[in-house]
């Protein structure tokens, strides 16, 4: 869901529906705009996609040049017209990201003072407690200040007053929030591709902000009402950058920029005379690390698997790995000064926020792998190892994963060497063949006409089983996860030793078993497994290399080969012709690839 707002001299609808467009790519499934004009709030809202809301724009305009917008992903009710904000009440209408736990308490209280509600939503809850106090007498001033002392539970909210054309008023507490600086008009936004084409003069709200937007000024106060000061970002992104450069979906571009996401991550963490993995130092020593505690949500999470693998062979380091919104209320003892590990693109996501947060409290180290380096995970962290991936705006993520475990494997080489584990020879090696990634990616690149026919196999079935082993394994769940999101194709992965422990019985000719296999990671025993699914009328299809297909011809009725890497570097390959896969099976499917149904791209509630 996503918030864009604006004070301004200009007509604020188009701008409001620009920056809802620019939105889009959070996940979403209902849409709406509110305006102030000579002292009147009008809206207009429609449920689905934002072309719907424009339909319902053309036939309601809204004038006036001060807005909000948002775009919805329904917690509280359906995703209908009804439910959609902006939410009017009164003398106010606002739109609201995140969950307000305490609305049940509100909603009871306003309604025995007469209000009625008219949705299912807690965010309703706002507009009618905001306009209780303006009600009183309050200014919209002091009316949002009394109003956000009384919420509980996550927000980003925005508000607009009836007789106040020259105001819009916002607040954070655990969704992001940010303002744009412009001439003669302010903007809102729930992120810098929001406010982009508007403003490159940014600032991020912290957590308890709220702020003060006319045309000519942006008042930034904390939690306690007193003016702060926050400092104001140049904000690189273009909106160049965030277009579909003629390809059909972002997420076919956003393939295409593997090598690209992977060579410029690289690139910044290599010193470029010793060709050496250089990080910036970490806060702690590394040599004496007692334990890393890896956690993140959603395809983040398996990056984190391999790095489990990695640490564990090559670093010696203890891993406890959880899924965040497991580990959050999991409470497992930790170790003095130990690290917290978490990887996120958005740097938003509200379980994994919860978990730094939480480790933070209990005295661990915490370093971040984010995308989103200004994000609110980025200014948590002790340390922030960035991915120079660029705008990933398809919901589900493809180069971000890739670049998640460029910086993942750097730093187990860092860490293996700060721990006397690496000699240089091996250092070297696994070094290279991590620099070597990007032209091998391109490579991978040229393999899309092969991956389309197996992908006709997969887009007959209703169920696919993904099997891998060792660190191919979190690639299969990967795949796996991939093919759900997108195609909507029921896809389970197993490590491929489990298969006669349960999923074996699934198998006959209609579940196609896709297997991650290059021939240098536990390959006679995947084969091995392999066999057994083919004796039971399974019909096999491999990704694997050369030496690997060799051995897997007679068995497998379509085999990929990917060139041969070392086995350090297999699973970032891998990932490449498993996520095309997926992208392939949703075009002949027919689906919506970049907004898959009910998924959001940043979830930034729990
Ligand atoms: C959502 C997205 C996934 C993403 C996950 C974690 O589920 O659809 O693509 O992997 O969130 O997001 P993060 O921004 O924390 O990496």
């Amino acid at each position: 869901c996503g918030i864009c707002g604006v004070v301004g001299h200009r007509p604020a609808t188009p701008i409001v529906f620009e920056g809802l467009r620019r939105l889009e790519y959070r996940g979403y499934d209902s849409a709406g705009i509110a305006t102030v004009k000579d002292g009147k709030i009008a809206r207009c809202r429609a449920a689905g996609k934002l072309d719907n809301l424009k339909h319902a724009l053309e036939k309601t305009p809204l004038s006036g040049t001060t807005g909000i917008g948002h775009t919805r992903w329904a917690t509280h009710g359906a995703p209908t017209t009804q439910n959609a904000h902006p939410h009017h009440a009164g003398h106010v209408a606002i739109v609201h990201n995140g969950i307000i736990e305490n609305f049940a308490d509100l909603k009871r209280s306003l309604e025995a003072k007469g209000r009625t509600f008219e949705t299912e939503t807690d965010s309703e809850a706002v507009a009618h407690l905001l306009d209780d106090y303006i009600q009183q007498g309050l200014s919209p001033k002091d009316a949002a200040f009394a109003t956000i002392k009384q919420l509980q539970g996550a927000y980003a909210i925005a508000m607009i007053f009836e007789g106040h054309d020259n105001l819009l008023i916002g607040a954070r507490h655990g969704a992001p929030l940010a303002v744009g600086y412009g001439e003669g008009e302010m903007f809102l936004g729930s992120d810098s591709l929001a406010l982009a084409p508007l403003s490159n003069q940014i600032t991020y709200l912290e957590d308890g902000d709220w702020c003060i937007l006319t045309r000519d000024h942006i008042e930034i106060l904390d939690g306690q009402g007193k003016a702060v000061h926050r400092p104001i970002q140049t904000a690189s992104l273009t909106t160049g950058q965030i277009g579909k450069d003629g390809y059909r979906h972002f997420m076919e571009k956003e393939l295409h920029e593997h090598p690209v996401a992977i060579g410029q991550t690289l690139q910044r963490i290599t010193d470029p005379v010793t060709r050496r993995i250089a990080l910036p130092p970490m806060p702690f020593d590394v040599a004496t690390l007692p334990r890393v505690t890896i956690t993140a949500c959603g395809s983040a999470f398996y990056a984190g698997m391999v790095g489990r693998y990695w640490l564990e062979e090559l670093a010696r380091l203890p891993i406890d790995i959880d899924v965040a919104s497991e580990l959050r209320y999991r409470n497992p003892p930790q170790p003095d000064r130990g690290l917290a590990l978490l990887i996120s693109q958005s740097g938003e996501t509200a379980d994994t926020l919860g978990v730094l947060r939480e480790l933070k409290a209990a005295g661990q180290h915490v370093v971040s792998v984010l995308n989103v380096e200004h994000s609110t995970m980025g200014r948590e962290s002790d340390l922030v190892l960035g991915m120079v991936a660029g705008p990933e705006i398809s919901v589900a993520s493809t180069k971000a994963f890739t670049a998640q475990l460029s910086v993942l494997a750097a730093l187990t080489l860092d860490f293996a060497r700060q721990r006397s584990l690496l000699d240089e020879a091996k250092e070297r090696e696994l070094t290279d063949s991590l620099l070597d990634l990007p032209s091998h990616a391109m490579e991978v690149l040229g393999l899309f006409d092969a991956i389309r026919s197996m992908a006709r196999i997969i887009a007959q079935a209703r169920d696919v089983l993904y099997l891998g082993r060792g660190i191919c394994m979190p690639i299969a769940q990967e795949g796996a996860l991939k093919l759900k999101e997108i195609s909507y194709i029921h896809a389970e992965a197993y490590a491929a030793g489990e298969l006669k422990h349960g999923p074996i019985s699934l198998i006959d000719p209609s579940v196609p078993v896709v297997a991650i296999a290059p021939s240098t990671i536990l390959f006679e025993k995947t084969l091995s497994n392999l066999q057994e699914a083919r004796a039971r009328g399974g019909r096999i299809l491999v990704f694997t290399d050369a030496k690997g297909a060799e051995q897997l011809k007679d068995i497998a009725e379509h085999i990929i080969i990917l060139p041969d890497v070392n086995a350090f570097v297999a699973p970032i390959l891998y990932t490449i012709p498993v996520q095309i896969l997926a992208y392939e099976v949703a075009l002949l499917k027919g689906t919506d690839v970049d907004q898959p149904r009910n998924l959001a791209k940043s979830v930034t509630v729990e």
